[in-house]
């Protein structure tokens, strides 16, 4: 296992590349499945352990797979998968495996998938999946931790979210672009992510409409097709970086990040003093003064993302007075606050709030990252602090950052990467 010590205090210059979106990535690698002809060629994928873990539930339901992690591309040939079962040795490395039984269940009309284990996060149950599946033709049992669908073809129907899941919407549009009728979700989500793995769809054969809208629309085709496709860039790798250079002050620029996907963090970084402008190819981020307060409320998207609300947490503790923090996508995301405390911050959580206290400082001290954003928002806060801090448990980071050390090594920060 792996630490990062970091020795704050330094200003960022210079300019980060943002790679591609796991959270898009990982949904588009369960929908090569449905290629039944040709290989699908995905560039932009980052090299981050939760894609290893997606590629390893390829490999063993028998699709071919080529990584280059050196040019970020994947190429898979899914024409041979003969095993319709993700067991659970994989998939408790990453809940987002339960994105296959979509597009095993569309193509194959059968589906194994070990129930995804507890969460840090929360109960995160797949009852709202398991519903889907069944309101658009599936039959769905459970046993011994093991969720089955069958069907002997996706007939469509309306599959309606009480709340918008992100990978719950993911999973039924997969099930349904192979299925004999039409597939209408209900109170969809609208990540962009969403919307990316609709467009890598519509380029293999689908027909989907609707997309990063509440209502979305798939219409069943015959057969799917392999194609070329490059993954969107991580938004919230961009949120993450943009926070890292508010807290250490500097500039940076960072090519790839969109503010489209980003409206609601960068409003709030605005509010906070924050300088972010929209250029050609990326956003230019500066930050030359104390932060100042700011009131955040998580929610789905286009509201202000759960994924960064920890990063943002470590802003408000140094910011110039008190900040408020609700949480109402997970009802467990508050186990950083515990961390940051040793760092110094001043935080009171109460269930799903959060008051933050702003102090002029926070200090180098031993803290432990818990999961990948949690994980992240201790990076940031170590980047601002006095002193010197080390991460314990920086797997759960690379889980979801590329090179996360050399990155911020490149652009000043005093970073090293040391066995535990
Ligand atoms: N929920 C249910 N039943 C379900 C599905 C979800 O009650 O069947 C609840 C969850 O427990 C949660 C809420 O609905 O309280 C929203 O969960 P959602 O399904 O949207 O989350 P997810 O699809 O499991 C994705 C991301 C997460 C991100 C959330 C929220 C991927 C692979 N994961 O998870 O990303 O936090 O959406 O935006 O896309 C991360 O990248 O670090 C990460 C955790």
């Amino acid at each position: 296992m792996d630490k990062l010590v970091i020795n704050g205090g330094k200003r960022l210059t210079g300019r980060i590349g943002i790679g591609g979106s796991k959270n898009s990535v990982l949904p588009i690698l369960a929908g090569t499945i449905l290629a039944s002809d040709g290989e699908c060629i995905i560039d932009n994928v980052p090299n981050i352990r939760d894609i290893d873990a997606m590629l390893k539930v390829l490999k063993t339901l028998g699709a071919e797979v080529n990584h280059d992690g050196e040019s970020h591309r994947v190429i898979i040939s899914a024409k041979n998968i003969a095993n319709f079962r993700a067991p659970y040795e994989l998939v408790r490395q990453m809940r987002a495996s339960f994105l296959v039984m979509g597009p095993l269940l569309g193509r194959f009309g059968q589906a194994e998938v070990s129930l995804p284990g507890g969460c840090v996060l929360g109960a995160r149950p797949v009852d709202l999946h398991i519903k889907g599946f069944q309101s658009i033709g599936a039959v769905v049992s459970d046993k011994e931790g093991y969720i089955r669908a069958t069907a002997e073809k996706i007939r469509g129907g309306e599959a309606f979210f009480d709340r918008p899941s992100h990978t719950g919407t993911e999973n039924i549009m997969l099930a349904g672009a192979l299925g004999n009728g039409i597939t209408r979700i209900v109170n969809a989500a609208c990540d962009p992510e969403v919307v990316d793995l609709a467009n890598f769809l519509i380029r293999m054969g689908a027909r989907i409409q609707g997309a990063g809208s509440t209502f979305i629309e798939i219409e069943g085709v015959e057969r799917l097709y392999g194609c070329h496709y490059d993954a969107m860039p991580d938004r919230l790798v961009a949120g993450t970086y943009a926070c890292a250079v508010a807290i250490a002050g500097g500039e940076l620029f960072l090519e790839n990040a969109r503010e489209s996907d980003l409206q609601m963090p960068l409003m709030k970084l605005r509010d906070m003093g924050v300088d972010v402008i929209q250029m050609e190819n990326g956003l230019a981020v500066s930050c030359q003064n104390r932060l100042k307060s700011v009131d955040i409320t998580t929610f789905p998207f286009p509201g202000f993302p759960t994924d960064l609300q920890s990063c943002f947490m470590a802003l408000c503790a140094v910011s110039d007075g008190v900040s408020n923090i609700v949480e109402t996508v997970f009802e467990n995301r508050m186990g950083h606050a515990m961390e940051l405390k040793r760092l110094g911050a001043d935080i009171r959580v109460m269930g799903d709030r959060a008051v933050i206290s702003g102090v002029e400082h926070l200090h180098g001290a031993s803290v432990m990252a818990s999961d990948i954003r949690a994980g992240a928002a201790l990076v940031v806060a170590a980047l601002g602090a006095k002193g010197t801090t080390e991460i314990l448990r920086a797997y759960h980071i690379d889980r979801g950052y590329e090179n996360i050390d050399e990155a911020l090594q490149s652009v000043g920060a005093d970073i090293k990467r040391l066995a535990e």
